[in-house]
């Protein structure tokens, strides 16, 4: 089993939320009895060791490392508390920083996250600036992560179905589904040709089957594009953000819907601004589409996301299905 600070470090959890508090108890892999019985972490340089290895080095971590800011300031983090109340430091730990000191920024860098039930990392490559290259697309946002859990939780619905997916990004949900389900075969889609092939690499890293997903450019309102495909669902997510593009948006989700057996949507989208989300609950209704939002309170939470911020998981079908 992996420790959850491992947990917590491949999917860059920034320090400030970084729990700590999950020691106690749950994490055995701290070696000395202070350590691993109280709460504090002015760690003895046995456990720094420890930390080092199931982070910086942890086999994951070497291979697909996260952004080299978040390791340095993980490392400087540890360095600053052993320091401060005088501890000695492990030699290592000196050594990491060092190397860290000297490596260059790429501009892409890796998060990986665990999946509980199979044991498994989503490894997935993303880029330094958010809104990078006039896309949104290179990080993982967290509606798609809201999805992919309650996709997770749902699984038997999903079984051997055909999924789409509008606005795939980086591919997150996907690749979480295409792991963690039996689904028969997924099709992610989206306009830009940087996310497109960022999104392929991350199909590669992770190591899919190329029976089991399609990559199709979709741009929202171009129905030519749509014509081929005949899905059981469709889903979406965090792609409610722009209310130039809401109107677009809805005429794929509307005509994507009307192609898919089970004529459904599933969207999970991210409340940020109400005005947008009014807009594009407006125009669902302007085209006949009902909606309703799905109780997700239920739901585990597996991936590592601020959940402070509303995500509406909305189910949407036509009006007279
Ligand atoms: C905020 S990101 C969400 C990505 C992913 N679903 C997630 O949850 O991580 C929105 C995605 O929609 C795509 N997108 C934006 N405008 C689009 C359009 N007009 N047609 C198709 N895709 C578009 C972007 O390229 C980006 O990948
Ligand atoms: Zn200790």
């Amino acid at each position: 089993m992996e420790s959850s600070i491992t947990l917590q470090f491949l999917a860059e959890v920034p320090l400030r939320q970084f729990c700590w508090e999950l020691l106690k108890g749950q994490d055995d892999m701290l070696k000395c009895k202070i350590h691993s019985e109280q709460n504090h972490n002015a760690w003895c340089e046995d456990c720094q060791q420890l930390i080092v290895n199931v982070t910086i080095n942890h086999r994951v971590a070497k291979k697909f490392p996260p952004s080299l800011n978040y390791r340095k300031a993980f490392v400087k983090w540890i360095l600053n508390k052993v320091e401060s109340i005088e501890n000695d430091v492990c030699e290592d730990l000196y050594y990491c920083y060092v190397q860290l000191l000297s490596e260059t920024n790429a501009e892409f860098y890796y998060k990986s996250h665990h999946i509980p039930s199979s044991e498994e990392f989503i490894v997935m490559q993303e880029s330094r600036n958010i809104i990078s290259g006039g896309t949104t697309g290179l990080v993982s946002w967290k509606g798609g992560m809201l999805l992919a859990e309650w996709m997770l939780f749902n699984k038997e619905l999903f079984s051997g179905t055909f999924l789409l997916e509008l606005g795939s990004g980086c591919g997150f949900t996907g690749l979480v589904v295409l792991k963690g389900t039996d689904v028969s075969h997924y099709t992610f889609t989206d306009c830009h040709q940087t996310v497109l092939s960022l999104l392929k690499q991350n199909i590669d890293v992770n190591q899919i089957s190329s029976e089991r997903y399609t990559i199709a450019e979709h741009v929202w309102g171009k129905l030519d594009d749509c014509r081929d495909f005949m899905p059981d669902y469709v889903l979406a997510a965090d792609v409610v953000f722009d209310p130039d593009l809401v109107s677009d948006l809805v005429i794929s989700i509307a005509c994507f819907m009307n192609q898919s057996k089970q004529k459904t949507v599933f969207m999970a989208i991210t409340e940020r601004n109400p005005q947008t989300y009014k807009c594009f609950l407006h125009e669902l209704d302007a085209h006949k589409l009902k909606y309703r939002d799905l109780d997700t309170s239920k739901v585990p939470r597996l991936f590592y996301y601020d959940k402070n911020e509303h995500i509406h998981l909305l189910k949407v079908k036509a009006a007279t299905s």
